[in-house]
C-alpha cells in the first residue's frame, strides 16, 4: 500500500527535457519547494523514517542536499554536515575522488566536522549513477562513521545507482526515468 503523500510529491516534480544537455530528462525539485503541502510531506516522510534511528549526523550533498538535509537534521534532533564540491570549504578537509561520465570529480567535508562511531544519513535530491552518493559513503566511512542509509527523493533506477553504493542501503520516495 502506498503512502497517499507520494503522489502529490511526484507530481510537483517538473521534468524538463533536454536539459543541461540533449537527451538529459532533468528532475526539477524546485517546483516541489513552490508546493508547501508536498515539500512539507517530503521532509515529514524522511523524518518519520529516521527519527528512531540514533542518526545524530545528516549529511547533504551539495547542492541540492542542501535543501533537504538541514530541516531534516533540525527535527531529528542531528547535525548537519555540508559535503561540498572541490575548494569550497574553506578549513581543513579530506576529500574522496570519484568517477563521472568524463573524468573525475571530488567531494570534501571539514575534518572535526564528524567524530568516529557517529551515526550518519546521507541526503541528496537524486540518484542516478550513484557516484556521488557513492563518494559521500566513503568519505563518512574513512572517518570511521556509520551511514545508517542513503535517502534521495528521486531514484533513476535504469542507471542502476544502487549497485555503486557497496550493499548500503538507499531510501527513496519517487522513481523517475
Ligand atoms: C546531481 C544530483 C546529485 C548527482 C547525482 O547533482 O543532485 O547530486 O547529480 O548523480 P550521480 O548519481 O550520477 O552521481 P549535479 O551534478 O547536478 O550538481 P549540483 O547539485 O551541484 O548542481
Amino acid at each position: 500500500q502506498e503512502d497517499p503523500r507520494l503522489e502529490k510529491i511526484a507530481a510537483a516534480i517538473r521534468v524538463i527535457p533536454d536539459f543541461p544537455k540533449p537527451g538529459i530528462l532533468f528532475q526539477d525539485i524546485t517546483t516541489l519547494l513552490l508546493d508547501t503541502k508536498a515539500f512539507r510531506d517530503t521532509i515529514d516522510m524522511f523524518v518519520e523514517r529516521y527519527r528512531d534511528q540514533n542518526v545524530n549526523v545528516v549529511a547533504g550533498v551539495e547542492a541540492r542536499g542542501f535543501i533537504f538535509g538541514p530541516p531534516i537534521a533540525l527535527a531529528i534532533g542531528a547535525k548537519f554536515v555540508p559535503m561540498r564540491k572541490p575548494n569550497k570549504l574553506p578549513g581543513e578537509v579530506i576529500s574522496e575522488e570519484y568517477s563521472l561520465e568524463y573524468g573525475t570529480d571530488k567531494m570534501e567535508m571539514h575534518v572535526g566536522a564528524v567524530q568516529p562511531g557517529e551515526r550518519a544519513l546521507i541526503i541528496d535530491d537524486l540518484i542516478a549513477t550513484g557516484g556521488t552518493l557513492g563518494a559521500a559513503i566513503k568519505l563518512l566511512e574513512r572517518v570511521g562513521v556509520h551511514v545508517v542509509e542513503c535517502a534521495c527523493v528521486i531514484e533513476l533506477p535504469e542507471l542502476k545507482g544502487r549497485e555503486k553504493l557497496g550493499g548500503k542501503p538507499l531510501f527513496v520516495l519517487v522513481k523517475g526515468g
